[in-house]
């Protein structure tokens, strides 16, 4: 047996055919720009860049909407792009005119757009606010079609119920005060009293 037999003749053939095709096929496919940055085409940087702008960025509505952006900042949205929420405006307004609706309209679509983030499931992670809708309308004695928007508005949704809270520990304090107020009287009282049967008996 001959080490060129026709079979080993015929594999080395398929290879170099193979190999040279490969080569003419890289050299007339691969695009002029691959590898200018890295292993990928380089004009593909390009073609993103080109491609019309959809999010306008927050930063974009600063100069119309800015008191909204400033209750926003304050409060624990603040990380939460416009944008998120009323989906990408950058078409929003043109030549000072608006032109396209980017309100979310109704109280079951402003629920169920507060409930994308915050409805109870357990990937989310103990740390993260969650709510059962169900449960928490439940708790807080309102109608089950009640809108967050009642409660938490939607710039600044702790604002009004922080303010809640501080009224009422604010109206415990003043009540805490009152009862120590009132013990303090009734002991300077019974003080007096002592005093005057004291005289008295003497
Ligand atoms: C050049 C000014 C301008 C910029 C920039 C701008 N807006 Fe507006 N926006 C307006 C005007 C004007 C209205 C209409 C106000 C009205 O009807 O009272 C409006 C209305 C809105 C409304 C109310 C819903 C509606 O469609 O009627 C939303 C929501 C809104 N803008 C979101 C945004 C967001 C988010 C951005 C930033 C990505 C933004 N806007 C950037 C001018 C602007
Ligand atoms: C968590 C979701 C959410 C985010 C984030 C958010 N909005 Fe809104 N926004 C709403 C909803 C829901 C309404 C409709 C409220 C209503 O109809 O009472 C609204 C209403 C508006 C309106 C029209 C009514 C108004 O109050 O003048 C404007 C303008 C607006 N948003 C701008 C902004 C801008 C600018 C930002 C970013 C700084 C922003 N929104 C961030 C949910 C959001
Ligand atoms: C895109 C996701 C997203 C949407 C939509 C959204 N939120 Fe939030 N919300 C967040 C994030 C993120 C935080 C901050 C969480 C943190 O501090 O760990 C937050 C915080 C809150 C908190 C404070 C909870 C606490 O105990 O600190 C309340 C209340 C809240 N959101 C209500 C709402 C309401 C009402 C709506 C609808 C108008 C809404 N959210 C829509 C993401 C969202
Ligand atoms: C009747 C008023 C009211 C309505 C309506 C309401 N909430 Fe609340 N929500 C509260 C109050 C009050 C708290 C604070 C509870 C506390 O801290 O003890 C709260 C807390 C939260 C928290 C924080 C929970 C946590 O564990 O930190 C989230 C998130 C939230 N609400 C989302 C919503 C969403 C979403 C809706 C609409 C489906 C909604 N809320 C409707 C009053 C309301």
């Amino acid at each position: 047996m001959h080490w060129l037999d026709d079979y080993v003749k015929r594999l080395l053939i398929v290879l170099v055919v193979g190999g040279v095709v490969s080569v003419v096929a890289i050299a007339l496919l691969q695009p002029s720009s691959w590898g200018e940055y890295g292993n990928y085409r380089g004009d593909a940087l390009k073609d993103e860049a080109a491609k019309p702008l959809v999010y306008g960025d927050n930063a974009s509505c600063v100069e119309c909407h800015g008191e909204i952006n400033e209750l926003a900042r304050g409060d624990v949205h603040k990380n939460i792009s416009c944008e998120m929420c009323h989906t990408p405006v950058s078409e929003h307004v043109r030549d000072g005119k608006k032109i396209k609706d980017a309100l979310v309209v109704g109280v079951k679509e402003q629920n169920s757009l507060c409930l994308k983030c915050h409805s109870k499931m357990m990937g989310r992670g103990e740390k993260f606010p969650m709510v059962d809708a169900k449960l928490h309308l439940e708790e807080l004695e309102v109608r089950p079609t009640s809108s967050c928007n009642r409660c938490h508005t939607v710039h600044a949704p702790m604002e009004n119920i922080n303010y809640v809270k501080k009224l009422r520990e604010l109206r415990e304090k003043r009540r805490a005060l009152k009862e120590e107020r009132l013990l303090e009287e009734s002991e300077l009282r019974k003080l007096e009293l002592e005093k005057a049967k004291d005289s008295d008996e003497s």
